[in-house]
């Protein structure tokens, strides 16, 4: 397998984050590309591609099993990191905010590195880990189709510490390399609320989801 072709923006964003490391573990992993690549590009040494369903797990198996890096892949049916005890550094992508962090929960002692791409519920995500103690040290944003992801690399400090409104939902555009692509993604999320506020003009609704939205376009206009 061609493990190039399989790596799309959103899993070479992620993959660009992880530091080189001897043992990296993939939670929900799925097909496994992301392990693969990181195995065969040297950027780990080795992997664990973990997931809670076997469904996914046996793609991730059979996909592990057609590359030249397969002995250096292990592979857990484990629900998050509850049966990984080591790994010196962690991925977790393509799942909603809360899902991460309920998964950061059983962050054993030794796992302090962790690539985190939420799908959804960004802002929860973010200020999970300033309310916890992981230090967002660099963030990272990709293109892919129509769509536009984010990503953050965290280390485990312990130190809590405050995040604004802002910075939760967008993250801190000094961390991001790429700024032009950073500005198409602000633009791009704000786009996303104009969109919501229009339906909600057409059908005519008001309430709390209407304040929200136009409150969340205001810190998006900053
Ligand atoms: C949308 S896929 C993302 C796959 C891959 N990480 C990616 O970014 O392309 C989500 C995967 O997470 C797995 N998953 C969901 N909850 C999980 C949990 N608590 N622990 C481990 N894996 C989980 C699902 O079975 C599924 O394979």
């Amino acid at each position: 397998m061609n493990i190039d072709t399989k790596i799309t923006p959103r899993l070479k964003m992620v993959a660009d984050l992880v530091p080189c490391c001897t043992l990296v573990a993939d939670i929900g992993t799925d097909h496994g590309y992301l392990p693969i690549y990181l195995v065969n590009r040297g950027i780990c040494e080795r992997a664990i591609a973990a997931d809670v369903n076997e469904g996914p797990l046996s793609s991730a198996k059979k996909n592990i099993a057609e590359t030249r890096v397969k002995d250096r892949i292990e592979t857990i049916l484990s629900d998050g990191l509850k049966k990984i005890e080591n790994a010196d550094c962690v991925t977790i992508a393509g799942m909603g905010g809360e899902l991460i962090a309920s998964i950061l929960e059983h962050r054993k002692e030794n796992m302090t590195r962790f690539v985190l791409q939420p799908q959804r519920s960004y802002d929860d995500l973010r200020r999970y880990l300033a309310q916890n103690g992981f230090e967002i040290k660099k963030e990272a944003v990709a293109k892919e189709t129509d769509k536009m992801y984010c990503a953050f690399y965290a280390e485990y400090t312990g130190n809590a510490y405050e995040i604004s409104t802002k910075e939760a939902l967008l993250g801190k555009s000094e961390l991001v390399e790429d700024k032009a692509l950073y500005n198409e993604y602000v633009q791009y999320r704000k786009k996303e609320v104009e969109k919501a506020l229009n339906q909600m003009e057409k059908a005519k609704a008001t309430g709390e989801r209407r304040e929200e939205l136009e409150k969340l376009l205001e810190i998006f206009s900053l």
